[in-house]
Order: structure tokens, then C-alpha cells, then sequence
């Protein structure tokens, strides 16, 4: 029997895991989804989904990974007890969500190196804010000069993933993690000393409940899937290399503990700094690439704190990239029975050919249009807002309907005793409300329901 290949350590693990979770999703999305829909209201909303639905998720994605050691895929069939066709197959879906944010998120990664690249240079500086904004439209319907560097993001990526898990991702992980977190911290000493602080902390701290509508609590609980890397066997994939004696209530409650806090110190270092200088915070995604850059120019020390911020960007895209990339590989090394390093190549060559299309999506005369949004968008918007909740839900389904409880909870526990009361808490919310809510939800959001 061949060997099992775990994580090293306990701060292996949670870097790992981490790694995945922390992404662009904290830096570039939750700031700005934060500031259109309320601040603190939002975050509690966030919170609340976290705790009750996207934390018991995870840790019945661990279940079904760490039982079955198997990738995202068979997990489910190594689990149904019945081998019915459905169960067999329903895993592809989050293979087919995995391909769609990698299509998109590396696009970005790839204007992230971009803006290194400009911020080195010390572009912020020299260009006056009409001439960043052209930067920023030149390049992302640059077509292929910008899918260079989507190719780029993609090779390294591959290359981290080819050497395997232990000597690339955890080793890459355990490296970036902590750095990306000094990072930020120091963005947010500096953030201290800006006049706009005041006025952030009321933004992002003070609730506004009468922002909170079904459409909120909907935009939350995708930003809470997409953040906390749930509803597509992410963590099924990550949850194989668990070793049997690691105690998945901690790992999940340090993981989302972790993401929270890069979330809120993400909008504590951005927040203040586009306060100070009078700009609106409801910018949308174009927060980080171009309202950031005009107030990196008006800062005292914005030359560096500008390549600090752009390096974290890189940072925390590329470990999540690396996991999506995994959950690829491991399914077609295990499906298809073929080696890590050929099924690498042939996951590099589809996402980069859907990546280029998402980039070519973008130019102004494009052809490349689906369901009335170019294909970046599509990606994007079908991945957080329809198969990562939907993927969450049916597999919540799953570990609470069509596997024995015993099961379920032997694998929870690994056989010590905890609490009956937190087990039996997160059994009930994987089984009744998770399904529910989400449904809810879903049926409110298409029209079919009204809340
Ligand atoms: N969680 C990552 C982020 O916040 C995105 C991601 C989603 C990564 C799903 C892996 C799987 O950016």
C-alpha cells in the first residue's frame, strides 16, 4: 500500500489551509462588497454565516477528505453507501466551479504582477490620475500583452504545485503566510497615523441595520463561500492530507479566525487611506487598482507601502491559485490514473486557454460574450453566487442525509470526546439549517420566494 502523505505539522497545516483561504477574496473583494453594503452591518452578517454555516461546511468537507483520503471527486463515492450514480458523479460539479475562478482569479493575479512591476517603477508617482486611469484600461483590454502575465501567474503556480505538497505548497505556504501577514499589519500601524482613521473605524465598525435585505445576507454568504474556500471540494482535497490526530475543530475555527481578521485589517489598511484623501468607498473592484494607486502617490512613504501592497496581493492570489490547481491535479492523477507532473500540464494548458478568453473577453470589440457578460464576469458571478452556494448545499445534503451520523461523527472526533453539545450542533446545522437557509435564500434570490 503506498503511503499516506500528510502535513507536516500543525502550523503546516493551518499555513496551508490558510493559504487557500486568504486570497484576493479578503483584499480585493471583501473591502469593497463591505463598503457598498453597510460596514459593520455587513460584517456581522458575515460573521453569523461563517459560524453557522460556513464553518460546519468546512469541517464536513475535512470529513469527507480526511475519511476518504481521496480527491474531491471520489470522496463522495468512497462515502455513499448506496453507490448511486448521483453521489458518483456530483463531485464534478466542483471540479467545474474549480476551473471557473482559476479562469478569472488568475486574471487578476496577473494585473496584480502588473502593478508590482508599475509600483517598483514608481508609475504611481509621475502619472496624473486620468493617465492611471488609461493605465488601467490599456492594460486590462490589452489582450495579449495582459494575458502574458495571466501565463506567467499560471506557470509558477504549476511549478509550485509539480513538486508536490510537501516540498511546494506547505513548503510555499509556511513561507508566504507569515509574511503576508507582517504585510499588512505594518499597512495598518500606517494607517494609524493618517487623518481619515477615525472616520474608517466608524465606517467599518458602526452597524447600519437598515442596509441588511435577503439580497445582503445573499451577497454575504457568497462572499463568505468564495472567502472561506467552501462549496466546491477545496477543502475535501486539503482535508486527505490531514493526519488522524489533528483536531479539525481547531483547524477550522484558527482557519476562520484567520480570514476574518485579514479581511477587516485588509479594509483597515485601505479604508483610512481612502478616507484621508476624500474618495468614495463604494468604488467596487476598481478600489484596489486604481482609487489605491492615486492615493499611494499622495503618501508620505506611498513608494513603498504601494510595493508591500501589490507583493501581498501577488501573495495571497498566488496560494490560492495553488490550491485550486491541487484540487485539479489530485482529481485527474487519481481519475484518470496518470502522473502529477502530466496531469499539471494538461490542467496549465485548459486554464490557461480559458483565462486568455477571459482576458480577450474584456477588449472593447469582443465576440466572447455569455448570458450577457463577458466571460470574466460569467465566471466570476456563477461561481460565487450559483455553484459555490449550490455546491455547499448539496454536499451539507450529503453528510447529513445519505451518510450514517456514527460515521460522520467518528471522523468529527476522530474518536475523542468533545462536547455532545458542539457535535450534535454542528450535525443539526449540516443537516437541517445549511440545506434550508441556502435554499431560502437561492429561490428568494431568483424570485421564486419572497422574504
Ligand atoms: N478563498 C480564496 C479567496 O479568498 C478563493 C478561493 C475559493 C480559493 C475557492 C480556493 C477555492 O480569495
Amino acid at each position: 500500500m503506498s503511503k499516506i502523505t500528510t502535513f507536516g505539522s500543525r502550523f503546516g497545516t493551518i499555513s496551508v489551509v490558510g493559504s487557500s483561504v486568504i486570497g484576493l477574496g479578503n483584499i480585493w473583494r471583501f473591502p469593497y462588497i463591505a463598503g457598498e453594503n453597510g460596514g459593520a452591518a455587513f460584517i456581522l452578517t458575515y460573521v453569523i454565516i461563517t459560524l453557522m454555516i460556513s464553518i460546519p461546511l468546512m469541517l464536513s468537507e475535512f470529513v469527507l477528505g480526511r475519511g476518504s483520503r481521496r480527491n474531491s471527486v471520489r470522496a463522495f463515492r468512497k462515502f455513499d453507501e448506496k453507490k448511486s450514480l448521483f453521489w458518483r458523479y456530483f463531485g464534478v460539479v466542483g471540479i467545474a466551479t474549480a476551473i471557473s475562478i482559476l479562469s478569472f482569479y488568475s486574471v487578476i493575479a496577473g494585473w496584480a504582477i502588473k502593478y508590482l512591476i508599475e509600483a517598483v517603477k514608481g508609475t504611481f508617482f509621475t502619472q496624473s490620475p486620468e493617465q492611471l486611469t488609461s493605465l488601467l484600461n490599456n492594460f486590462t483590454t490589452s489582450g495579449w500583452h495582459s494575458v502574458s502575465f495571466t501565463l506567467f501567474v499560471l506557470v509558477v503556480c504549476c511549478g509550485v504545485v509539480s513538486l508536490g505538497m510537501e516540498k511546494g505548497i506547505e513548503r510555499y505556504s509556511k513561507l508566504l503566510m507569515p509574511i503576508m501577514f507582517v504585510i499588512l499589519v505594518a499597512m495598518c500601524i500606517n494607517s494609524f497615523t493618517l487623518p481619515g482613521f477615525n472616520t474608517a473605524i466608524e465606517f467599518l465598525l458602526t452597524p447600519d441595520f437598515s442596509k441588511i435585505n435577503t439580497g445582503v445576507v445573499m451577497e454575504a454568504l457568497g462572499q463568505s463561500f468564495f472567502s472561506m474556500s467552501i462549496g466546491l471540494g477545496a477543502m475535501i482535497t486539503y482535508g486527505a492530507y490531514l493526519p488522524k490526530t489533528e483536531n479539525l475543530f481547531k483547524i477550522s475555527g484558527y482557519v476562520a479566525i484567520s480570514d476574518l481578521t485579514v479581511a477587516v485589517l485588509s479594509g483597515l489598511a485601505i479604508f483610512p487611506a481612502v478616507f484621508s484623501f476624500g474618495i468614495n468607498p463604494t468604488s467596487g473592484p476598481d478600489l484596489v487598482f486604481l482609487t489605491l494607486p492615486n492615493i499611494f502617490a499622495q503618501m508620505t512613504g506611498g513608494y513603498i507601502i504601494s510595493i508591500m501592497f501589490f507583493f501581498l496581493l501577488i501573495a495571497a492570489a498566488m496560494t490560492s491559485i495553488i490550491s485550486l490547481i491541487e484540487v485539479l491535479t489530485r482529481y485527474i492523477c487519481e481519475e484518470f490514473q496518470i502522473k502529477r507532473k502530466r496531469a499539471i500540464v494538461i490542467v496549465w494548458g485548459l486554464i490557461s486557454i480559458l483565462s486568455s478568453m477571459c482576458v480577450i473577453s474584456q477588449m472593447p470589440d469582443s465576440k466572447i460574450v455569455v448570458a450577457g457578460m463577458n466571460l470574466f464576469d460569467f465566471f466570476d458571478t456563477i461561481s460565487s453566487n450559483y455553484l459555490m452556494p449550490i455546491g455547499g448545499a448539496i454536499t451539507a445534503i450529503f453528510v447529513g442525509w445519505f451518510v450514517s451520523k456514527d460515521k460522520i461523527c467518528t471522523e468529527l472526533t476522530t474518536n475523542r470526546t468533545y462536547g455532545v453539545l458542539i457535535v450534535g450542533t454542528i450535525y443539526r446545522l449540516v443537516k437541517f439549517v445549511i440545506p434550508i437557509v441556502i435554499a431560502l435564500l437561492f429561490l428568494n434570490g431568483i424570485g421564486l420566494f419572497k422574504m
